[in-house]
């Protein structure tokens, strides 16, 4: 007769709320989050960005404002990104002493002292006018090794302005660890390196070009992000990126890419983060705004995936929201 019975029964430990929450594999807490925020110089009031509703580029007073919200509502950390007032091949406003993200780290750091992690975004895009990560040719192609002399520049400016990690994201070769012996050389051996190790040439990241007004004048990135087809290929730039000096890694995008996020989990030892990104983000506001997603549940569910897949670190432009709604 109980032969006619199931003697497995998964549902028993799914019939309460709070059986789930005790058997839940996978948690999620403010600490893992980081908020990736936009400053522009010369900004009067804070700009909304059309297409991720609720983000805005901030000024360096409304930057100060929400980065005190976030911290309150106790998010591991911040990533900085600056648009400057004005943009020259060189990038020259991304190591300028007085630059945007310079003068916001010496603000979030006599605002927030060691309360946060406040991270840097270290690239050349948002800088140059042509929009691209790197110095250009004169053939109008970028120049891998001269644009390592510019990162070690951003990369001791923006330590010498405050930054607790920096996180190199333009995918030129080289690049830890050219920025490795340049922090080592300017007496900044202990400032760790985040590297956006893995970080592919993604359709979503659309929307970020409008925040950051970064969007390349002509060309693509896709001679140094890496193509979407490849998931070896992230081991291998892990590897190079750990070998190289990196202390923590990332995967970029992550929803569509929790494939690798997985793997790199499996195959390194250290801090492995993933970025959810600006289209990401701008997909799901835009349904729910629709009225087709449930919001509150398809960003939880979003972000319970990133760190299930492996995830230790989630940078997310939900930080601020969903570490509220966690405390609660
Ligand atoms: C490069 C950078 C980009 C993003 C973060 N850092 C843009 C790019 O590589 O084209 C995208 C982030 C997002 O889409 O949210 N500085």
């Amino acid at each position: 007769m109980s032969a006619r019975f199931p003697v497995a029964r998964p549902r028993r430990l799914r019939r309460t709320p709070a059986l789930r929450r005790l058997v839940a594999e996978t948690r999620l807490a403010p600490a893992d989050l980081v908020l990736p925020m936009f400053v522009k110089e010369g900004l009067g009031e804070p700009a909304p960005i059309a297409s991720m509703p609720g983000v805005y580029q901030h000024t360096r007073d409304s930057l100060r404002k929400a980065a005190h919200e976030a911290v309150e509502a106790g998010v591991g950390g911040l990533i900085l990104f600056g648009i400057p007032a004005v943009k020259d091949a060189a990038g020259s406003g991304a190591d300028a002493p007085d630059g945007v993200v310079q003068t916001a780290l010496r603000d979030l750091a006599s605002d927030l002292g060691d309360a946060a992690v406040v991270m840097t975004d270290l690239c050349l895009d948002e800088f140059t006018d042509h929009g691209h990560c790197g110095l250009l040719t004169d053939a109008g192609e970028i120049d891998n090794d001269a644009t390592l002399e510019r990162y070690a520049s951003v990369a001791v400016a923006q330590a010498r302005a405050g930054a607790d990690v920096v996180a190199p994201s333009g995918m030129m070769d080289g690049q830890v660890a050219a920025i490795r012996a340049a922090l080592d050389g300017a007496g900044f051996p202990e400032l760790p390196i985040l590297g956006y190790s893995a970080k592919y040439a993604s359709a979503y990241y659309g929307p970020f070009r409008d925040a950051a007004e970064c969007a390349p004048r002509f060309g693509d990135r896709a001679t140094h992000q890496q193509d979407p087809a490849n998931a070896d290929e992230s081991i291998r730039e892990i590897l190079l990126d750990l070998e190289e000096g990196a202390d923590m890694v990332m995967v970029k995008p992550a929803g569509a890419y929790l494939d690798v996020v997985r793997r790199v989990r499996d195959t390194v030892d250290v801090p492995v983060a993933a970025y959810q990104v600006s289209g990401e983000y701008a997909m799901i506001e835009a349904a729910a705004r629709n009225g087709w997603l449930d919001r509150e549940r398809t960003i939880d569910e979003s972000l319970i995936a990133i760190r299930r897949a492996g995830a230790d670190i989630v940078l997310t432009y939900w930080a601020t929201e969903v570490a509220q709604r966690l405390a609660r």
